[in-house]
Protein backbone atom coordinates (compact mmCIF):
# COMPACT_ATOMS: atom_id res chain seq x y z
CA UNK A 1 0.00 0.00 0.00
CA UNK A 2 0.99 3.02 -0.81
CA UNK A 3 2.73 5.48 2.10
CA UNK A 4 0.74 9.02 2.82
CA UNK A 5 2.49 11.92 2.53
CA UNK A 6 3.54 13.64 5.82
CA UNK A 7 0.81 15.58 7.06
CA UNK A 8 3.08 16.93 10.09
CA UNK A 9 5.09 19.54 7.28
CA UNK A 10 2.26 21.02 6.05
CA UNK A 11 1.74 22.29 10.26
CA UNK A 12 4.79 24.12 9.91
CA UNK A 13 4.66 27.73 10.02
CA UNK A 14 5.26 29.18 6.75
CA UNK A 15 8.36 31.10 6.40
CA UNK A 16 7.23 35.14 6.32
CA UNK A 17 7.20 36.72 3.04
CA UNK A 18 9.79 39.14 1.61
CA UNK A 19 7.98 42.27 1.56
CA UNK A 20 9.26 43.74 -0.82
CA UNK A 21 8.98 40.85 -3.59
CA UNK A 22 5.78 40.98 -4.48
CA UNK A 23 5.16 37.22 -4.86
CA UNK A 24 5.16 36.67 -1.35
CA UNK A 25 7.15 33.24 -1.93
CA UNK A 26 10.90 34.26 -1.58
CA UNK A 27 12.22 33.79 1.89
CA UNK A 28 14.77 35.91 2.75
CA UNK A 29 17.00 37.71 6.23
CA UNK A 30 16.17 41.28 6.73
CA UNK A 31 16.27 42.64 2.97
CA UNK A 32 19.19 40.54 1.68
CA UNK A 33 18.14 38.79 -1.50
CA UNK A 34 21.03 37.65 -3.16
CA UNK A 35 19.76 34.50 -5.48
CA UNK A 36 19.81 35.76 -8.96
CA UNK A 37 17.94 33.81 -12.12
CA UNK A 38 20.19 32.50 -14.76
CA UNK A 39 20.12 31.81 -18.56
CA UNK A 40 20.14 33.18 -21.85
CA UNK A 41 17.93 34.14 -25.20
CA UNK A 42 19.90 31.28 -26.95
CA UNK A 43 19.50 28.76 -24.07
CA UNK A 44 15.92 26.83 -23.65
CA UNK A 45 13.71 27.85 -20.74
CA UNK A 46 13.72 25.51 -17.55
CA UNK A 47 10.81 22.83 -17.38
CA UNK A 48 12.09 19.99 -14.85
CA UNK A 49 8.28 20.32 -13.42
CA UNK A 50 9.26 23.03 -10.63
CA UNK A 51 7.48 26.74 -10.62
CA UNK A 52 9.73 29.18 -11.71
CA UNK A 53 8.44 31.28 -8.66
CA UNK A 54 9.60 28.06 -6.50
CA UNK A 55 13.01 27.80 -8.23
CA UNK A 56 13.42 31.15 -6.72
CA UNK A 57 12.33 30.90 -3.32
CA UNK A 58 14.32 27.29 -3.12
CA UNK A 59 17.55 28.94 -4.53
CA UNK A 60 17.29 31.96 -2.10
CA UNK A 61 16.97 29.29 0.86
CA UNK A 62 19.85 27.46 -0.69
CA UNK A 63 22.32 30.83 -0.85
CA UNK A 64 21.29 31.24 3.09
CA UNK A 65 22.57 27.58 3.77
CA UNK A 66 25.43 28.17 1.32
CA UNK A 67 26.32 31.25 3.23
CA UNK A 68 25.91 29.83 6.64
CA UNK A 69 27.95 26.35 5.16
CA UNK A 70 31.21 28.61 3.52
CA UNK A 71 31.22 30.79 7.21
CA UNK A 72 31.42 27.68 9.12
CA UNK A 73 33.65 26.10 6.85
CA UNK A 74 35.67 28.76 7.03
CA UNK A 75 35.69 29.35 10.82
CA UNK A 76 36.62 25.41 11.52
CA UNK A 77 39.39 25.58 9.18
CA UNK A 78 40.58 28.78 11.25
CA UNK A 79 40.16 26.50 14.21
CA UNK A 80 42.30 23.92 12.84
CA UNK A 81 45.12 26.50 12.28
CA UNK A 82 45.08 28.43 15.19
CA UNK A 83 44.40 25.42 17.92
CA UNK A 84 46.17 25.74 20.46
CA UNK A 85 46.91 23.42 23.99
CA UNK A 86 47.08 20.22 25.48
CA UNK A 87 44.49 19.07 22.79
CA UNK A 88 46.27 20.34 19.88
CA UNK A 89 46.88 16.85 17.99
CA UNK A 90 42.75 15.30 18.54
CA UNK A 91 41.20 18.81 17.93
CA UNK A 92 43.61 20.21 14.85
CA UNK A 93 42.67 16.68 12.90
CA UNK A 94 39.39 16.47 14.17
CA UNK A 95 38.26 20.34 12.86
CA UNK A 96 40.00 18.87 9.45
CA UNK A 97 37.65 16.55 9.39
CA UNK A 98 35.08 18.78 9.68
CA UNK A 99 36.27 21.31 7.27
CA UNK A 100 36.95 19.19 4.74
CA UNK A 101 33.80 17.99 4.81
CA UNK A 102 31.87 21.47 4.48
CA UNK A 103 33.83 22.22 2.17
CA UNK A 104 32.28 19.42 0.19
CA UNK A 105 28.97 20.63 1.07
CA UNK A 106 29.31 24.19 -0.26
CA UNK A 107 29.78 22.77 -3.99
CA UNK A 108 26.81 20.76 -3.55
CA UNK A 109 25.01 23.07 -2.24
CA UNK A 110 25.89 25.57 -5.13
CA UNK A 111 25.65 23.23 -7.84
CA UNK A 112 22.15 22.48 -6.90
CA UNK A 113 21.25 26.45 -7.21
CA UNK A 114 22.61 26.45 -10.46
CA UNK A 115 20.43 23.35 -11.30
CA UNK A 116 17.12 25.09 -10.18
CA UNK A 117 18.43 28.16 -12.96
CA UNK A 118 20.12 30.69 -10.81
CA UNK A 119 23.48 32.09 -9.64
CA UNK A 120 25.12 30.75 -6.51
CA UNK A 121 26.62 33.75 -4.68
CA UNK A 122 30.25 32.91 -3.80
CA UNK A 123 31.56 35.70 -2.76
CA UNK A 124 32.40 37.92 1.33
CA UNK A 125 30.46 40.79 0.47
CA UNK A 126 27.07 38.29 -0.72
CA UNK A 127 28.08 36.04 1.82
CA UNK A 128 27.77 38.46 4.98
CA UNK A 129 24.88 39.76 3.56
CA UNK A 130 22.87 36.60 4.15
CA UNK A 131 24.38 34.18 6.39
CA UNK A 132 23.21 33.83 10.25
CA UNK A 133 26.71 32.07 11.60
CA UNK A 134 28.77 35.05 12.86
CA UNK A 135 32.00 35.73 11.09
CA UNK A 136 35.47 34.15 12.30
CA UNK A 137 36.49 35.70 15.59
CA UNK A 138 39.10 38.47 15.00
CA UNK A 139 41.70 36.78 17.83
CA UNK A 140 41.56 32.82 17.99
CA UNK A 141 39.66 31.68 21.21
CA UNK A 142 40.76 29.07 23.43
CA UNK A 143 40.13 25.55 22.19
CA UNK A 144 37.32 24.92 24.11
CA UNK A 145 35.65 28.42 22.95
CA UNK A 146 36.22 27.11 19.61
CA UNK A 147 34.98 24.03 19.87
CA UNK A 148 31.34 25.46 21.84
CA UNK A 149 31.53 28.20 19.02
CA UNK A 150 31.04 25.35 16.41
CA UNK A 151 28.07 24.08 18.47
CA UNK A 152 26.65 26.99 18.19
CA UNK A 153 27.68 27.31 14.05
CA UNK A 154 26.50 23.89 13.67
CA UNK A 155 23.14 24.05 15.27
CA UNK A 156 22.95 27.44 13.32
CA UNK A 157 23.18 25.75 9.94
CA UNK A 158 20.81 22.53 11.00
CA UNK A 159 18.37 25.29 12.06
CA UNK A 160 18.66 27.06 8.49
CA UNK A 161 18.58 23.90 6.83
CA UNK A 162 15.82 22.75 8.10
CA UNK A 163 13.49 25.70 7.76
CA UNK A 164 13.92 25.53 3.79
CA UNK A 165 12.68 21.43 4.11
CA UNK A 166 8.89 22.09 4.09
CA UNK A 167 9.62 25.22 1.13
CA UNK A 168 11.28 22.32 -1.16
CA UNK A 169 9.01 19.91 -0.58
CA UNK A 170 5.81 21.81 -1.02
CA UNK A 171 7.63 22.48 -4.87
CA UNK A 172 7.99 18.78 -4.81
CA UNK A 173 11.78 19.36 -5.10
CA UNK A 174 12.51 16.03 -3.89
CA UNK A 175 16.42 16.35 -4.96
CA UNK A 176 16.77 19.32 -2.43
CA UNK A 177 14.78 18.10 0.42
CA UNK A 178 17.25 15.34 0.65
CA UNK A 179 19.65 17.44 0.18
CA UNK A 180 19.18 19.47 2.97
CA UNK A 181 18.01 16.07 5.28
CA UNK A 182 21.32 15.02 4.59
CA UNK A 183 23.22 18.31 5.27
CA UNK A 184 20.55 18.31 8.93
CA UNK A 185 21.86 14.86 9.80
CA UNK A 186 25.38 15.77 9.45
CA UNK A 187 24.71 19.07 11.28
CA UNK A 188 23.03 17.29 14.59
CA UNK A 189 25.72 14.38 14.66
CA UNK A 190 28.70 17.39 14.66
CA UNK A 191 27.51 19.09 17.11
CA UNK A 192 26.47 15.97 18.71
CA UNK A 193 30.26 15.43 18.85
CA UNK A 194 31.72 18.85 19.97
CA UNK A 195 28.78 19.25 22.71
CA UNK A 196 30.23 15.76 24.35
CA UNK A 197 34.04 17.29 24.44
CA UNK A 198 32.59 19.85 26.66
CA UNK A 199 30.57 17.80 29.37
CA UNK A 200 33.06 16.00 32.27
FE1 LIG B 1 46.29 21.43 7.80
Amino acid sequence: MAKEPSKSLKKIKPIPPMPSSGEGKVPTKGDAQVAQESGSRNAPIINIGIERQDRAAIAEGLSRVLADTYTLYLTTHNFHWNVTGPHFNSLHAMFMDQYTELWGATDVIAERIRALGHYAPGSYAEFSKIATVPDVPQTPPKAMEMVRILVKGHETVSRISREFIPVAEEASDAPTADMLTARCTVHDQTAWMLRSLLED
